[in-house]
């Protein structure tokens, strides 16, 4: 049987110690990131009247003014992608390295795959809020429009920005990702996979389908249900299977659909399904929407059938 994660208390061993604060330092920062986001209205009223009144030069100004701290916002929001990208590299190095198999380290690793598991829940949550959220690409389009325009007679304004050409391109294109977190998070598993290799590629899909296997297994199993005793316990199974099979799915050449898949999809859909709880609509369009195999010839009409 598959271990259960320790989910409310794994302490670091000696030997986590220093992945885990490394990544901890990372992982204190996620709640707030998310309590900004949630709070995010954006500035859609002030830049409407903006342009219908192109020559008003204080609504202009309004405009700007009411932007520039909201891009500065998502500016932090970018910036800690970046900084979760290295914290999930250290956590596969030390989940994968040799000469432990996956389940194994899951196992001698509570702390660390807890971590794992933090920042796949965060991950899935913080996207979540961004699709819900059409202001930020409004705000962040609006902005960049406006230095473009007012570059050519203003050089100083780029200077004076938090926010310069360079970064506001690769700003925009996080922001273009439906799901920009996990897109960086794949992103940077498939990286990460294709610069070792000394270490096969089914080391860290093992990683992950194992994670899935545990995840399914707690929300399956009726004596680890009933020590649920709230629902945030359960939402986090659940984002953390579904965000491990998105990223299985996106790092293993044939994915997470196929018939030779170590992940037990139909498993994982069904037990997904029964969960009482208004997130599962959410979390079964982010396997319809955000996989890359689903589609393809090798999966079986019934897990096609199951997500329709
Ligand atoms: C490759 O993986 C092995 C095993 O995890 C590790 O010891 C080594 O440092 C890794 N090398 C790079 C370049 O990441
Ligand atoms: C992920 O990688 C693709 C291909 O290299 C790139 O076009 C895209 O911008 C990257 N996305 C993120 C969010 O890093």
């Amino acid at each position: 049987a598959p271990p259960t994660l320790k989910i409310c208390n794994a302490q670091p061993t000696e030997a986590e110690t220093a992945v885990w604060n490394q990544v901890s330092a990372v992982l204190e920062e996620a709640h707030g990131i998310l309590a900004e986001l949630q709070s995010y209205n954006g500035a859609g009223q002030e830049i409407r009247e903006a342009i219908q009144n192109p020559g008003d030069l204080a609504l202009q100004e309004k405009a700007w003014n009411a932007v520039c701290p909201l891009v500065a916002k998502l500016k932090r929001f970018y910036e800690f992608s970046l900084r979760l990208e290295n914290a999930l590299r250290s956590l596969l190095e030390a989940l994968t390295s040799p000469p432990y198999a996956p389940m194994q380290h899951l196992e001698r690793e509570q702390a660390l795959a807890k971590q794992f598991a933090e920042i796949l829940h965060f991950t899935l949550s913080f996207d979540e809020l961004k699709m819900t959220n059409p202001a930020i690409q409004n705000d962040f389009s609006y902005y960049r429009r406006t230095i473009s325009r007012n570059r050519l007679n203003n050089q100083q304004l780029e200077a004076e920005n938090e926010v310069n050409n360079e970064m506001a391109n690769r700003m925009s294109l996080f922001y273009a990702e439906a799901t920009p977190m996990l897109k960086t998070l794949s992103n940077a598993t498939t990286k990460f996979v294709s610069e070792n290799k000394t270490l096969p590629i089914e080391d860290t899909t093992d990683c992950l389908s194992t994670m899935a296997c545990v995840c399914r297994v707690m929300l399956e199993t009726p004596e680890y249900r009933c020590r649920f005793t709230n629902t945030d316990t359960m939402l986090f199974c659940m984002r953390v299977m579904v965000g491990v099979i998105i990223l299985y799915d996106h790092v293993h050449p044939v994915g997470a659909f196929a018939k030779t898949s170590k992940i037990d999809m139909k498993g994982c859909i069904k037990v997904l399904k029964e969960q009482p709880s208004n997130s599962v609509e959410g979390l079964l369009n982010a396997l319809r929407y955000t996989t890359r195999h689903l589609n393809d010839d090798s999966t079986s009409k019934q897990i096609r059938a199951l997500l329709q």
